[in-house]
């Protein structure tokens, strides 16, 4: 049995249905992007409010939750893995198993079809109904599905629970209307939509009182923010206005249409964090425009150049390789406008065609993929040259780093970024600290992807 729950317009203000189940324990793990991390945080507080508890062990947990992404094969090919492992505590124990976010949209029914032991799938739209069709899940088995996209939920009144740190997710937007003929997430997130900056404003308000020191802006296109007279640029100075913000992060701007305010933004705000990443995908024209990218090599140059007139402001990018048709003289101009820009940090991946997408239905995936793997491999060996050279630059100078918490290779050191987000670590014997401060440190040694130093 389908128990099927519609998104009605405006179900943004309906309240939760009352429903009070003893507490049920959920473990939930979380794959994909930071909106991904963020929806896990609204998912949460979602869950508490309706009595659900939280655990982080799996085999104590009455319902396991598994928040998805569908961005390439691989991302599905994780969650599968992880859903064969999940088969154990549903024989053993009778755990409720639900499936959410981008994979659970993309798939829908095919997936619950398919993977007979979910129990309940849910899209990025369908979470307000998330606590009803668990506790129905729970309480009499019946399976439950809310996978309808929605053109207004913005989760406006969720405020949502947040992992202590230092930095704190906002989504400004959600959805995404540039259908890029390569992604799924015009298909997996819906169409875009703002939410109110006022809303928006007090919650940075509240997480610069309850100490969080970096809020990061979040949005798919997070330059299509706009509500009434509201542009992104006037809501980045907005929050980097808020007092005890000290940096003010967003991601992913598109190059297509870079508002010049925001530039003005980062330069004016000591405290908006001068760092852009700006994805190219590609440096070949007839790629851009088979991708649907919306500008040319030649536009994205200016606009490089124009953020290099405001000051020292580090690029990172997203790269496809092997893009259908993607010539060898095609993948070399990539890598030459790479060099050329001289990114501080690349993500390069390989193209994986989605089902449903526009390059899947009008263009043939037919680079080899031994081909792909190798024009990754070498992208990545090039990048890492670039990024141990920007960063060796930085050696014998003094950088202001936020404090963020233990080094990921030891519980000896700590780590933070500095304001371009470059990483740093120093040992902890050199100076007491704590997360969230701020500290002047100098730079000894560098790697390709993190400086090495000693605070001052
Ligand atoms: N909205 C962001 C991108 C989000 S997806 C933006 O436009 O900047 C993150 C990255 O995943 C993209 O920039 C792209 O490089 C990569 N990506 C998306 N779809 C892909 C696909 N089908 N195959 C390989 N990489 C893909
Ligand atoms: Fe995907 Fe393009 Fe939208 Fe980014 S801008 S999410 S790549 S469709
Ligand atoms: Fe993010 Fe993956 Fe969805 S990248 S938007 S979780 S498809």
């Amino acid at each position: 049995m389908i128990h099927q729950e519609l998104i009605q317009p405006g179900s943004i203000h309906v309240p939760f249905q009352e429903v009070r189940p003893k507490s049920y324990q959920v473990y939930m793990e979380t794959f994909g992007c930071q909106m991904n991390e963020y929806d896990s945080e609204l998912i949460r507080a979602m869950l508490k409010t309706q009595g659900f508890g939280f655990t982080d062990q799996s085999d104590e947990a009455d319902v396991i939750l598994l928040n998805t992404c569908a961005i390439r094969e691989n991302a599905h090919n994780r969650v599968y893995g992880h859903l064969g492992k999940l088969k154990y505590h549903k024989q053993e124990r009778g755990v409720v198993i639900g499936v959410l976010g981008c994979m659970a949209q993309n798939l829908k029914k095919e997936l619950l079809d398919s993977q007979p032991f979910i129990d309940v799938l849910v899209g990025p739209d369908g979470y307000r109904q998330l606590p009803k069709l668990l506790t129905t899940a729970i309480t009499t088995r019946a399976k439950g599905l809310s996978v309808d996209l929605s053109e207004y939920e913005t989760y406006e009144h969720i405020i949502p629970e947040r992992v202590s740190g230092v930095n704190a997710w906002i989504a400004v937007m959600r959805g995404c209307d540039n259908f890029c003929t390569f992604c799924v997430v015009p298909y997996t997130r819906g169409r875009e939509r703002s939410r109110d900056p006022q809303g928006i404003l007090l919650e940075a308000q509240g997480l610069a009182e309850q100490g969080f020191k970096q809020i990061t802006l979040l949005g798919q296109n997070v330059n299509s923010f706009r509500f009434d007279h509201w542009d992104f640029a006037k809501l980045v100075t907005a929050v980097a206005d808020i007092p005890g913000i000290e940096r003010v992060r967003f991601m992913s701007p598109h190059p297509k249409d870079f508002p010049p305010a925001l530039l003005d933004t980062v330069a004016q705000h000591p405290n908006v964090c001068s760092q852009i990443h700006l994805p190219l995908q590609s440096g070949s024209d007839r790629v851009l425009e088979a991708m649907g990218r919306g500008y040319t090599r030649k536009e994205y140059v200016q606009l490089v150049e124009a953020i290099r007139r405001r000051g020292d402001i580090p690029l990172t990018t997203d790269i496809i390789c092997g893009f259908c048709g993607e010539t060898d003289t095609e993948y070399s101009a990539t890598s030459q406008l790479m060099e050329e820009v001289g990114y501080h940090a690349a993500y390069i991946f390989k193209y994986s065609e989605r089902k449903n997408t526009i390059a899947a239905r009008k263009f043939p995936d037919d680079v080899p993929e031994a081909i792909k793997t190798e024009r990754v491999a070498q992208l990545i060996d090039r990048q890492k040259t670039i990024s141990l050279k920007n960063n060796r630059r930085m050696i014998g100078q003094t950088v202001d780093v936020l404090v963020e918490g233990d080094a990921k290779k030891s519980s000896q050191q700590w780590v933070g970024h500095t304001e371009s987000h470059v990483t740093v670590v120093w040992d902890k014997l050199c100076r007491p600290s704590q997360p969230g401060e701020l500290l002047s440190v100098f730079i000894e040694d560098a790697s390709a992807s993190t400086l090495f130093g000693r605070p001052n």
